[in-house]
């Protein structure tokens, strides 16, 4: 028998899918581990065994011992979960359209064509080291395996820029260069000292001079939820609400997190609200599915908790990942059939997994 094919799943209920979702995972017991990005819907969420940032979600597929990981993130968090994992241990996501607009930016040819254009000024392999964030495909962060580099997530990025520097007078940083900038200049980089490589214009667009007087290089890539929010957000609730903190993903502006009294990871910024003193109010900078979940859970605290743009940005392709597709996924599991498996080709797993382990290594 064959796969059961997803176009009947569509026409379900989100409550119908739950029952068959808690059946599915009653029945495939510890064979199962379902990994949650804090992104996730509500519906799907309730039904991770794991949840966490990316980081965190990492570490959880390493630690795994099921034989079904399913990832209900994005399609590199699925991809680092295989690189991660046992041979014989299978990733899946539930749905492949879940892709990252970001880790889009940045694509293997780009980044290849940028070493070479880099190499006619200066020597890559001898000045710069090669920083890519987790939202990257798999191929990219073998780029940085094979070339002394290091993946960073929005936890660690510190900790493994202080590495990159200790290896090479340079970083390349890509996709996100809010999370590079944002980073860097925490660690006292001035900004005149980072430029962003546009990877459309010939050079990236930049003189030789700039390139060998740079310290950071910055891919031009950013997410396109954390950039609705602006400074001017901040400005008017605080005129409204004056006693508020604000907290940012460190994938917003360079603007945004300068005024955010708190920036950090997703799961950072859980814990720094879940931390506080109750009756305290907080506006945040990152996807609305959290912001509301922790409005929902910390309301009983008298902690009212607001997303800072006034017009609604979820991350569509996370919300990609619904009870319909889980229990396509899971009840397919369960009559034997693996759908949507993400495999990373040995060779490029085996040289991302030496940049990924770089990056734990050097990871709090
Ligand atoms: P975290 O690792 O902080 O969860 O961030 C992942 C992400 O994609 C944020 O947009
Ligand atoms: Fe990618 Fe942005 Fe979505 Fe995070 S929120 S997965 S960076 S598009």
């Amino acid at each position: 028998m064959n796969a059961v094919a997803i176009q009947p799943y569509a026409l379900l209920e989100d409550e119908e899918c739950r029952q068959r979702i808690l059946a599915a995972k009653e029945k495939l017991g510890d064979r199962l581990v379902i990994l949650g990005h804090h992104y996730q819907r509500d519906e799907v969420f309730e039904h991770a065994d794991f949840s966490g940032d990316s980081l965190k979600l990492s570490r959880q597929a390493a630690q795994s011992n099921a034989e079904y990981i399913v990832f209900c993130g994005v399609h590199f968090m699925a991809e680092v979960a295989d690189i991660l994992s046992r041979p014989d241990q299978i990733s899946i996501i539930p749905d492949m359209a879940a892709g990252c607009s970001m880790a889009d930016m940045a694509d293997l040819a780009k980044v290849e064509k940028a070493w070479r254009e880099l190499s006619e000024v200066l020597d890559p392999e001898e000045n710069i080291t090669p920083v890519t964030y987790i939202n990257s495909a798999a191929d990219l962060k073998a780029f940085c395996g094979r070339h002394d580099g290091i993946v960073c997530t929005s936890t660690n990025a510190r900790h493994v820029l202080d590495w990159a520097f200790g290896q090479k007078e340079k970083v390349l940083f890509f996709p996100d260069q809010h999370l590079g900038r944002n980073t860097g200049f925490n660690m006292g980089i001035a900004l005149e000292d980072m430029v962003i490589w546009d990877y459309d214009q010939p050079m990236g667009g930049l003189t030789a001079d700039a390139i060998k007087n740079a310290k950071m290089i910055l891919w031009k890539g950013f997410c396109s939820v954390h950039q609705m929010f602006k400074p001017e957000q901040i400005d008017n609730f605080l005129e409204k609400y004056p006693e508020a903190k604000i907290i940012a993903h460190p994938e917003s502006s360079f603007e945004v997190c300068q005024k955010a009294e708190y920036v950090g990871s997703t799961e950072y910024i859980i814990n720094t609200i879940a931390n506080a003193e109750p009756n305290t109010r907080w506006l945040v900078a990152t996807e609305l599915n959290l912001v509301n979940r922790l409005n929902d859970q910390f309301k009983s605290q008298g902690k009212h908790v607001h997303f800072m743009s006034p017009t609604v940005c979820m991350c569509s392709t996370m919300f990609r990942i619904d009870p319909q597709h889980l229990a396509w996924t899971l009840e397919n599991l369960v009559d034997g059939h693996v759908v949507n498996q993400i495999s990373v080709p040995a060779d490029v797993a085996e040289q991302a997994k030496a940049a990924l382990d770089r990056m734990l290594e050097v990871s709090p």
